[in-house]
């Protein structure tokens, strides 16, 4: 092919006006044109930017490309220069290759199983049920993002870990800051270092004092106190953002797809299906890094040893060649397989609490306002920018037909 490989210039930092829910454009022609394109990194390095499922999905299986946060060295919007990036702290394991990432992660994986998950789903409707009514008390207007979307999984994440309930504000403040993209970088610094300094509290008051809770179960191991602390860490940061915009973005997507929302509202028995397809049509983690450890042929490209690759879950997600009509938001699709919560060693341990959570909360949500409607228009909702590393709203306006006492 005489364009092969393609070059992405640049990364799109925009959406096309109207499409919030689409990847942005360049990334959706740059995946028709090759499942893999040349990326050159605004600091000269020469990277690769990977828009295709099956490549994307054969990447996050392979040992070959790392996670290791010491060798991401470049960022795919911002020149750094020649710095220098430290390994992740202990415990911290989203950012590190085997053997150091299964030591953290196999301690973890039976308390986050389907089952354990599914005894949680009591307490998730209790705690959306709580918020739910709050939002019908101080209506017919609200602000679906703090009404809804951040408290629950907030509420959630922290009860699994054992964060008291007075802490709470604090983390989703701090949690917010370093990872909504849109805080300074002095801002992002200081958030994610209050953050750290509160868990060591944390852990060491569990220490002192078990609770029934994820976190004091890992007392027993023989994990130190600084790596349960970067644990908590990565169950903090991962839980509770992506979860909300989810909620967010998902109420979003359904509002402006009214005859989806009706099938989900005549049909519960969707709710399941319902939620993969958000997952994979919304995409919120958008995308990832990963580093070549050594030559890797694929795709008819060689990417060379310390070449810093950016898959793009959400245009993977959207990869005609997968998934038939991919950007129509189809509730009824049985396609399955999509990779909004990764593949491989690293694809996300919270999924099925995620699950839960959102079959939970969307029914929730529209049984109790059936009338729920965007309380600007859609061009006004504000959304994350590009550079956040989870899409989503920043806000969502909602309103509501009030009861009317007979
Ligand atoms: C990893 C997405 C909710 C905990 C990941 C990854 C993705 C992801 C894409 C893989 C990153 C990679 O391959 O490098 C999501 C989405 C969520 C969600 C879209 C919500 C809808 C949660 C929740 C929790 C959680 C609720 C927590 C309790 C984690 C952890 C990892 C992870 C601990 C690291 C896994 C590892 O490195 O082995 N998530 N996540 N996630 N997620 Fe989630």
């Amino acid at each position: 092919m005489a364009d092969f490989p393609h070059t992405l210039a640049a990364m799109p930092t925009t959406r096309r006006p109207g499409c919030p829910f689409d990847p942005p454009e360049e990334l959706i022609e740059a995946r028709a044109r090759s499942p893999i394109s040349r990326f050159p990194f605004p600091d000269g390095h020469q990277g690769w930017l990977v828009t295709g499922y099956d490549l994307t999905r054969a990447i996050l299986a392979d040992p070959r490309f790392s996670s290791r946060r010491e060798l991401m060295k470049h960022h795919p919007i911002i020149d750094f220069g020649d710095i220098e990036v430290p390994p992740a702290p202990p415990g911290e394991f989203l950012l590190m290759d085997e053997p150091q990432h299964s030591r953290y992660r196999k301690p973890l994986v039976g308390k986050f199983t389907v089952r354990r998950m599914r005894l949680l789903t009591e307490r998730v409707e209790q705690i959306t049920a709580e918020h739910l009514d709050a939002m019908e008390q101080a209506g017919p207007t609200a602000d679906l993002v703090t009404a809804f979307a951040k408290p629950i999984p907030a509420v959630v994440i922290c009860e699994l870990l054992g964060v008291p309930y007075e802490d709470r504000a604090f983390f989703q403040e701090n949690v917010d800051k370093f990872l909504g993209g849109e805080a300074t970088d002095e801002e992002v610094m200081a958030a994610y270092l209050a953050t750290q300094r509160y868990l060591a509290e944390l852990v060491a008051a569990k220490r002192a004092d078990p609770t029934d809770d994820v976190l004091s179960d890992l007392l027993d191991s023989d994990l130190t106190d600084e790596e349960l602390q970067g644990m908590a860490l990565i169950l903090l940061s991962a839980g509770f953002d992506t979860t909300a915009n989810m909620l967010a973005l998902g109420t979003f997507a359904l509002l402006q797809n009214p005859d989806q929302l009706a099938a989900l509202r005549d049909d519960p028995a969707l709710t399941d299906q319902a939620v993969e397809e958000l997952l994979r049509y919304l995409s919120v983690a958008k995308q990832f890094f990963r580093v070549a450890l050594e030559d890797v042929e694929l795709a008819g490209q060689t990417i060379e040893a310390g070449t810093m690759v950016i898959l793009s879950l959400n245009t993977a997600n959207r990869d005609p060649e997968r998934f038939p009509d991919p950007h129509a938001l189809d509730l009824r699709r049985r396609d399955g397989g999509h990779l909004a919560f990764s593949h491989g060693v690293h694809q996300c341990l919270g999924q099925q609490l995620a699950r839960v959570e959102m079959r939970v909360a969307f029914p929730a949500l529209f049984d109790r306002f059936p009338t729920l409607r965007l309380a600007v228009p859609a061009e006004e909702v504000p959304l994350r920018p590009e550079v956040a590393d989870i899409y989503g709203v920043k806000s969502l306006p909602v309103t509501w037909d009030a009861a009317t006492i007979p």
